[in-house]
């Protein structure tokens, strides 16, 4: 069986990658990543808060004149903010690009096209196979028009794609008034890669405790619907590289994944629920329903059920619906 694929012109030995999450936190974790035998592996995302702060101490120490006072040592972030610290996220990838034999990307979160993004040269030089931009941008204010938010996901784009040569990807959110033409903006703009999509972490109310409440949910199967249909429709029409991110559990949802015509499929909540080796069984089971329905290469998979390319204008806003109606209709349920 044939799973060995393309992302970004990087070689993976299969389509599985673990997107971003606290599985890669450390050397062991993305070793147990690899060693589950996915094709890829992002790194957790450095924030652009991190780096912030680390300019900040580093202005301060500069000011205090850091040769001339021994004191001013103390201005160094302590052990604790040094492990999450951007020093010691260059370390940690620095260490998993010579540890593992599969590509690393790593990722950078942030909502600014401040200087921070230049940091993306670092981790190319840490040795990044890639970068993944996360822009986790909810406009707040009542009076952010939606064309700003979608320039601020050009400008990031823009200053890191100066920034480096190895491929970028840009993580987004599904929340734009036309995510479409959102993907062809940012294709345009150079984007190497797609990620639909970021998850946002909602809070919510306990009218118990008369409180805010905000906690990691990991996601379900159904809530792959949204990025399956995107990429359904993308799939073609961008010269950027689509990865699927959200609702894996299964390899039937890998499978469909690909069908829809997705370059990579990521997970993370199925690797934090399961444990890495989850991955293996996600990987071994693309590769038995792929005996059983005959295929013999990812390649042969990928985008045959996408949105045909000669479809256009409203046919496409229906193209979903009438098919997801078809299935209905021929369902247990029967017609409605
Ligand atoms: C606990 C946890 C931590 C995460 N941390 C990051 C992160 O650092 N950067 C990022 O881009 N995404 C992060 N994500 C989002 C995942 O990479 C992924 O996009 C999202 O969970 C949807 O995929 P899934 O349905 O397979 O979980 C995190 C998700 C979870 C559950």
């Amino acid at each position: 069986m044939q799973l060995s694929t393309d992302y970004m012109g990087l070689a993976l030995r299969n389509p599985l990658v673990a997107s971003a999450s606290p599985l890669s936190k450390t050397l062991d974790g993305v070793r147990r990543l690899a060693d589950a035998g996915v094709g890829a592996i992002v790194l957790y995302s450095l924030f652009e808060e991190q780096l912030r702060r680390e300019a900040a101490l580093d202005a301060r120490l500069a000011d205090a004149g850091a040769e001339s006072f021994p004191e001013a040592l103390s201005y160094f972030p302590d052990a604790a903010e040094e492990e999450s610290g951007p020093r010691a996220y260059v370390s940690l990838l620095e260490r998993a690009v010579a540890a593992v034999d599969v590509p690393v990307i790593a990722s950078l979160k942030g909502v600014t096209p401040g200087g921070w993004v230049d940091y993306s040269r670092a981790m190319q030089d840490a040795g990044a196979a890639a970068i993944e931009l996360n822009i986790y941008y909810l406009p707040g204010d009542p009076h952010t028009s939606g064309r700003d938010v979608e320039q601020r996901h050009i400008d990031i784009l823009s200053r890191v794609k100066a920034a480096v040569s190895v491929p970028v990807a840009v993580k987004l959110g599904p929340h734009f008034s036309s995510t479409g033409e959102m993907a062809l903006r940012l294709d345009e703009a150079g984007a190497d890669g797609l990620v639909l999509f970021n998850r946002f972490l909602q809070p919510d109310i306990d009218p118990e405790i008369l409180a805010v409440v905000s906690k990691v949910e990991l996601s379900s199967r159904a809530e792959a619907r949204l990025p399956r249909t995107w990429i359904s429709l993308l799939h073609g029409r961008v010269r950027a590289a689509l990865a699927a991110s959200t609702g894996v559990e299964e390899p039937t949802d890998v499978a469909g994944y690909l069908l829809a015509g997705a370059d990579v499929v990521m997970t993370t909540s199925a690797l934090l629920r399961h444990g890495p080796a989850h991955a293996a069984v996600l990987v071994n089971g693309l590769s038995a329903w792929m005996a059983r329905k005959g295929f013999t290469s990812v390649h042969d998979v990928r985008g045959i059920l996408s949105v045909a390319h000669d479809t256009d204008g409203e046919a496409h806003e229906r193209a979903s619906y009438v098919s997801a109606l078809r299935d209905a209709n021929s369902s247990a349920y029967g017609p409605w």
